[in-house]
């Protein structure tokens, strides 16, 4: 039997690279972070002027009492002019650094969740630490609506991995930016506003695992109408952010329930455990319909800020989460299931401890 497998064939060239050896055996130490990680405080910013329905409606041959029936949305906020994303951020940061008795110095990592920062570059956690007279690690997330629930993920990951002892978490929006007054379909929906948290290191879990992902197949269910590219040396108009209601409606009514019974599963307690239960303010209906599907026990708090704020995308949960604390609903100490969901498709859960 013949051999008919064939040598590679011998370099021609004595230019062919080889990589340097490494010189040593060197072992890297370890980053020494906190055993545990929770938020301690929560601040909120909601701009001054309110929007009612009955403001928006002529635009949309709409009524206020559609909009009520369809979201839950009785009014908005809206942010001045020039009011800026920094501007509220600012707001909220210093209200969360004060509730959670931490100092600007002490904050070791800025992460900005939002999708309004109306500058590709730079982004507006830096500009943030500026305001707060702080040079920390500062960057922004694009994770809409879910930004908030990703960035605590994320800074409880940095908390005990030892990258920050303490990192202050934004979720801000100004959607009126953004949105097209003239389109029924997302028109009312939108809000202005921010919330901040401040999480750093605890002697107990104070947040629990995440469940997260993403279905960017679905990806033009809530865009951007054009990318910026497209606009450049066009007359297209401001591309404004559109949604295809009904898809998005329909994959948060069915898909978002068993991400939080994961959320809750993960983190070793039951539903009956929970002091709360603050999902994403997208619409009063999509929150009905998953306590239904949750089978949430009707003495548990639920977060329904949407009602006066609409749905301010990676603000929501924080903003809400701060009404609930101040209106007294919920114990600080307890246990709430916040959920956020939205373009991307994304999605983040977790059962965190009530600062
Ligand atoms: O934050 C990110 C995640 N976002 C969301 O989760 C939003 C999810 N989607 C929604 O909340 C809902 O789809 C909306 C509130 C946006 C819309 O509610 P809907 O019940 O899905 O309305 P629809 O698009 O199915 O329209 C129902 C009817 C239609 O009339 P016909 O065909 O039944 O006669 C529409 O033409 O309502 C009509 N309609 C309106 N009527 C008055 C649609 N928009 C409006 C409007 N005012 N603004």
């Amino acid at each position: 039997m013949s051999d008919t497998t064939q040598a590679p064939p011998a370099p021609t060239t004595s230019t062919t690279p080889t990589a340097p050896k490494a010189k040593g055996t060197g072992t890297l130490a370890a980053g020494d972070g906190a055993r545990h990680a929770r938020i301690w405080g929560v601040g909120a910013y909601r701009p001054e002027r309110v929007v009612p329905n009955t403001e928006l409606v002529e635009r949309i041959d709409s009524s206020d009492q559609w909009i009520r029936e369809r979201s839950g949305i009785i009014s908005r906020r809206m942010a001045a002019k020039d009011e800026t994303v920094v501007d509220m951020s600012e707001h909220a940061a210093r209200q969360a650094l004060d509730v959670a008795g931490v100092t600007a110095s002490q904050i070791g990592a800025i992460i900005t969740a939002t999708v309004t920062h109306p500058y590709q570059t730079p982004a507006a956690a830096p500009m943030l630490a500026d305001r707060l007279g702080i040079q920390c690690a500062a960057f922004d997330i694009s994770a809409a609506c879910a930004g908030y629930c990703y960035a605590i993920s994320l800074a409880n990951d940095m908390v005990r991995g030892g990258s920050a002892e303490y990192v202050l978490v934004i979720g801000v929006e100004k959607l009126s930016d953004f949105t097209d007054y003239d389109d029924r379909g997302s028109a009312f929906i939108f809000g202005d506003g921010a919330g901040a948290a401040v999480v750093g290191p605890s002697d107990t879990p104070g947040i629990g695992p995440t469940i997260w992902g993403s279905d960017g197949a679905q990806w033009q269910a809530i865009s951007q109408r054009e990318p910026w590219t497209d606009i450049r040396d066009t007359d297209k108009k401001w591309p404004a952010i559109g949604m295809a209601g009904q898809t998005v409606f329909r994959w948060a009514v069915w898909g978002m329930a068993p991400v939080a019974q994961q959320a809750i599963d993960k983190a070793g307690i039951t539903i009956n455990d929970l002091d709360a239960f603050i999902p994403h303010q997208a619409n009063m209906r999509i929150i009905d319909a998953m306590i239904k599907q949750l089978k949430l026990p009707a003495d548990i708090p639920v977060a329904r800020d949407i009602a006066e704020t609409a749905n301010t995308s990676a603000a929501s949960v924080p903003l809400a989460t701060e009404r609930m604390i101040r209106e007294k609903q919920i114990p600080s100490g307890g246990l709430a299931l916040q959920i956020g969901f939205g373009a991307g498709l994304v999605y983040a859960a977790q059962v965190i401890v009530i600062p």
